[in-house]
Parts: structure tokens; sequence; C-alpha cells
């Protein structure tokens, strides 16, 4: 996606077996590139979210491990940078489907060619995600289409929680793609933007891409929707996932089940945008899904710019009440209507996910 005129993926190679990913901790206030220079550096960007969302975290973990190879292709220290990599974070199950990956590439082959062929595959991985991601934009946007035709010219309302745009994928994004493309195809479309507490990945991340691609839209606080749906303000919702159970069950960010649960009181479609790479067909219902528990500073303060333009941390809560702070919920499948993937439009279940994906049955 373009940021001022220039095209970014979100991870890509320079020189000298060096990768740079953008700083997703420092936006919307700093755009800054780093480099990952070793497969400490990778695991390290993953668990502090300076790379985050689902394909994402698959990419940098893909890179992790070819970074890993680059500077000792031995079995222990594959197995060490399988192990490290694989212990940052534990809903997005990308993670694991690219670490697997990563293993059967390299694993099988002498040392000496292992660096250039996990490079290979980490390239790979991340050229077959923005094509995934593309297919996905083209299918959501059908639906985008379906909806525009009866709104006699009015701009399409859509609400989306946390962010599964560009940002979170290499390129394009997964519920934010179809947005993309219909407003690239001149559809009105107008996005209301959840901020999602408690690290706003919303006001700061999707506000910032939308904002980026001209795309009209307002933050709103992530308890404003089920009234914007009451008032008929909401015509769908599209959501990401971090992963999905092989019934239909989603895990996402913490607040899409409150979401699901307020569109389907007001019959408001709700759909998951996702790549088949979430999907995590071993386990047979949400609730088997790791639910990340993070920081309970992340509820107790928040970061932003002051008036004097220097970024700082506040703390907003009574000085000695603790938090809790789940990262994730899961949604179950009877409240999303339709799963968006790269293989075409299908309904939240098992018979759905294998009708799309049936070398799987
Ligand atoms: O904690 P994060 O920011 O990694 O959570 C990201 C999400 O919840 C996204 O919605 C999900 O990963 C889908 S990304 C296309």
């Amino acid at each position: 996606m373009n940021i001022n005129g220039r095209h970014y993926r979100t991870i890509w190679e320079m020189r000298e077996r060096q990768v740079a990913i953008i700083d997703q901790t420092r936006l919307p206030h700093e755009f800054e590139i780093i480099r990952l220079q070793t497969m400490a550096d990778a695991a390290n960007a993953i668990r502090t979210m300076q790379v985050r969302g689902a394909p994402c975290i698959g990419a940098t973990a893909a890179y992790g491990v070819a970074l890993a190879m680059a500077a000792n292709p031995g079995d222990v220290a594959l197995d060490h940078a399988l192990k490290s990599l694989g212990a940052t974070r534990p809903t997005a199950v990308n993670l694991h489907w690219a670490l697997e990956e990563m293993k059967t590439a390299v694993s099988p082959l002498a040392p000496d060619a292992r660096a250039e062929a996990a490079f290979k595959r980490a390239r790979e991985i991340c050229d077959e995600d923005v094509e995934i991601c593309r297919s996905i934009g083209e299918h959501g946007l059908a639906i985008i289409e379906a909806i525009a035709a009866k709104k006699d010219g009015e701009a399409v309302q859509i609400l989306t929680h946390c962010n599964a745009g560009w940002l979170a994928t290499v390129d394009w994004g997964t519920a934010l793609a179809p947005i993309y493309m219909a407003h690239d195809k001149g559809i009105a479309v107008h996005v209301w933007v959840d901020e999602t507490r408690p690290r706003l990945q919303g006001a700061a991340l999707t506000a910032f891409e939308l904002g980026a691609h001209g795309v009209p839209h307002h933050v709103i606080t992530d308890n404003a929707g089920g009234l914007l749906m009451r008032e008929g303000r909401v015509d769908m919702a599209i959501v990401g996932t971090d992963r999905v159970a092989s019934n239909g069950d989603v895990a996402n960010k913490i607040g899409t089940y409150l979401k699901a649960l307020a569109a389907h009181d007001n019959a408001v479609p709700f759909y998951v945008a996702l790549p088949h790479t979430t999907i995590d067909w071993s386990l047979s219902k949400g609730e088997e899904i790791p639910i990340e528990e993070r920081s309970e500073d992340e509820v107790l303060k928040v970061r932003g710019r002051t008036s004097l333009g220097t970024v700082q941390e506040v703390a907003i809560a009574a000085p000695e009440s603790p938090a809790f702070n789940p990262g994730f919920d899961v949604t179950p499948a009877r409240l999303v209507t339709g799963f968006i993937t790269e293989r075409g439009v299908t309904e939240a279940s098992h018979e759905g996910l294998l009708r799309l994906y049936p070398e799987r049955s």
C-alpha cells in the first residue's frame, strides 16, 4: 500500500540477508523502519508487537527462521529458532503454519543449502499472502457491490474492529482489502473504525491506513457500534481473525464478540475475512483456541502524542487498581454471516469450510 506516494509492504528483504519492517508500535505518530538482523530480532518484533496481525506475524516468523539459518544452519539452531519463534504469541495460528512451512522447506536439506532455501520460502510466503489478500478483496468486493446496488449512490457503511488491513498482512489486508477495492472502483464507502482498546489498533493503525488511502472513515469508541447498528447506520461489519476452529468459531481481537452479538440482534451482516493459513483444522471448536493474556499496563496506561508533539504514556486508572487484559475473544460460528476467503465466500461452519477446502475432508 502507499504511504506518501511510495509503495510499502509490511516486511521486505534488504541487502546482506537483512529484513526490514515498519515499527507498528510507533504508528500513527512516527513512521519508522527497523532492521531485523537476527532470529532474536524477529522474535522480539513479534513479541513486542512491532509487527502484529496474524498473517504479518507468520511472515515475520518465516524470515526469523531464515535469519537463524543464515547465522547457523545446524539442526540445533533450527530447532531453537522454531521453538523461540513459536513461543512469541499464542493466538494467531498463522505463526505455527509459517513455522511448519519453514521446517518442511529447510530440515531435509544439507546445512549449507538451508539459508538460501529458507529465504526463498519466506519470500514465497510473503508473495503468496499478497495474492491471497488480493483474492479475498475481490470476493469481498462483490458483497459490498451488492449492498451498494441497493443504496442509490449513498455510501455503504461498514464497521470494522482492530486492524485487519495491510499492516496486519504483507499487503492489502483481509477485512480491509474489499474496502480498498470498492473505494478504488468508485463505490462510495464509509468505515466506522472501532478504536480497539487497549492497544488502539483501530484508532492508530486502521484509521492511519484508511486515511493514507483516502477512504472516508470515523474513529468511534468501542462502545458506539451497538448504537449505530440500532440506528440503522451500519450496513455490514467485516473483521479479520487470528484463528478459526474447524467448526467455524472465530478468535479475533477482544471486543469482536460483542460486535457480532450487536450485529446479530440488529440483522446487520457480520463477515469474517481470512486466508486459509488462519484455519486451525486440528481444533474442533473455539473453546480450544488459546487466548493471549497481556500486560495489565496496556489497560492502565495510554500512549499518545501531547500538544507539544512528544509521544508520552500516561496512567488512566486509579493508582492501586489492578487490571485484566485478555487480548482476544471467540465469536461463535452462529453469529457469523459468512467467511470471505481467497477461494470465495462460504458459511461459517465445518461444512462451509470443507466446501472451499475439500482437500481437508
Ligand atoms: O493483537 P493483534 O494486533 O495482533 O491482533 C490483530 C487482530 O486481531 C486482527 O484482527 C487479526 O490478526 C486479523 S489480521 C488480518
